[in-house]
């Protein structure tokens, strides 16, 4: 099979990249490597799969490669995006243009040549709630637009609604996944991604930087688990026009994901509490809970996330062991 991966050179996207190629797919790649790198896909073209991986440095947003690229592949995993907290604060308006006008040209694509398609989407788009677990058909709730980190909540949404419109008037074969914290070896800590952020600091005996009180939870999931479930939820008839959660359900706060990880690398690290007006522009809102509801997730495909926290933590300090 021919498999496009937008955002094929960033951290999910080159895991996916991995597992295609080992079960004998041909892979091609859009990435304009914006927080993505080749480094995280070198060792495939060495890896004897250099015949059956294409990597093109464009941007998503370029419908004449978009045309050539769907045209030619089979499925489309849609990941390409402007990702994390503080990019997005970064480039508010970069993001949006990318997440809203990339989303749009991938499934323009995907509709043209009937291509089935994946959207990468994000627990953000549930926004301010404290419950849990959270339920697909939950309401979003966002702070307002003066607050720009929200934007990539809203941003993430429209794409859904896009994809809901165009599989409801042209019958698109399509699924729309909500990926939780996803964590593992090759996802960078540069954009404020927590845990590989706490990992740098405690290898290097910094100080941990917890944000807020540190009470806020959060599960996270392992990137081989959502690769199946990726795999999996595109092989699935029943999940076309669905909107599905995937993440793992072991809810930790931030301080104490501090604290294990300290702990299980023997770091000297203080950990310190930054208030967010500090760590962030100013009134900035976070979530105090994000945990999934996988029941939908294992009603389609039978399974859900299984690695545990401490084999998630594990996994990502041999890697940045590994790149010291
Ligand atoms: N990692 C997580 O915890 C998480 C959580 C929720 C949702 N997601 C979603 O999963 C997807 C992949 O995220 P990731 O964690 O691998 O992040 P990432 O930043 O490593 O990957 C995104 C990739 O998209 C590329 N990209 C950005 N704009 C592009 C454009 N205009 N054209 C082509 N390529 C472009 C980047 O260079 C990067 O390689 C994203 O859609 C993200 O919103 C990730």
């Amino acid at each position: 099979m021919r498999i496009l991966i937008t955002g094929g050179a960033g951290f999910i996207g080159s895991h996916l990249a991995e597992t295609c190629l080992e079960r004998g797919d041909e892979v091609y790649i859009i990435d304009d490597l914006s927080t993505g790198t080749l480094d995280n896909i070198d060792h495939l073209k060495a890896d004897n799969y250099k015949d059956k991986l294409f990597v093109t440095i464009d941007t998503v947003l370029n419908t004449d490669k978009m045309t050539e690229l769907v045209g030619i592949c089979d499925v489309v995993y849609h990941l390409a995006a402007a990702v994390g907290v503080q990019y997005i604060i970064d480039n508010p308006l970069t993001s949006i243009i990318t997440n809203v006008g990339g989303t749009e040209c991938v499934l323009q694509m995907c509709d043209k040549f009937k291509k089935k398609v994946l959207i990468a989407s994000t627990s953000e788009v549930y926004g301010k709630h404290d419950h849990a677990p959270l339920v697909e058909t939950d309401d979003s709730v966002y702070g307002p637009s003066i607050k720009s980190r929200w934007s990539y909540a809203a941003s993430k949404l429209i794409d859904e609604f896009t994809a809901l419109a165009y599989h409801k008037t042209k019958k698109l074969d399509l699924r729309i996944v909500r990926l939780f914290n996803t964590v593992g070896p090759r996802q960078t800590e540069r954009y404020g991604m927590v845990l590989p952020r706490f990992v740098t600091q405690a290898l290097k005996n910094d100080p941990i930087t917890v944000y807020g009180d540190g009470k806020q939870t959060r599960t996270f999931t392992h990137v081989k688990n959502v690769i199946q479930g990726l795999l999996k939820l595109m092989e699935s008839p029943q999940a076309n026009g669905e909107v599905v959660n995937i993440g793992g359900v072991e809810e930790v706060s931030i301080f104490a994901l501090a604290e294990k990880i300290k702990e299980k690398i023997g770091s000297s690290s203080e950990i310190k509490l930054i208030p967010y007006d500090v760590a962030y522009p100013k009134e900035f809102e976070d979530m105090q809970r994000r945990v999934p509801s996988t029941k939908k997730l294992a009603s389609l495909i039978g399974e859900v996330p299984t690695l545990t926290l401490d084999e998630i933590i594990r996994d990502v300090i041999s890697y940045y062991k590994s790149l010291s």
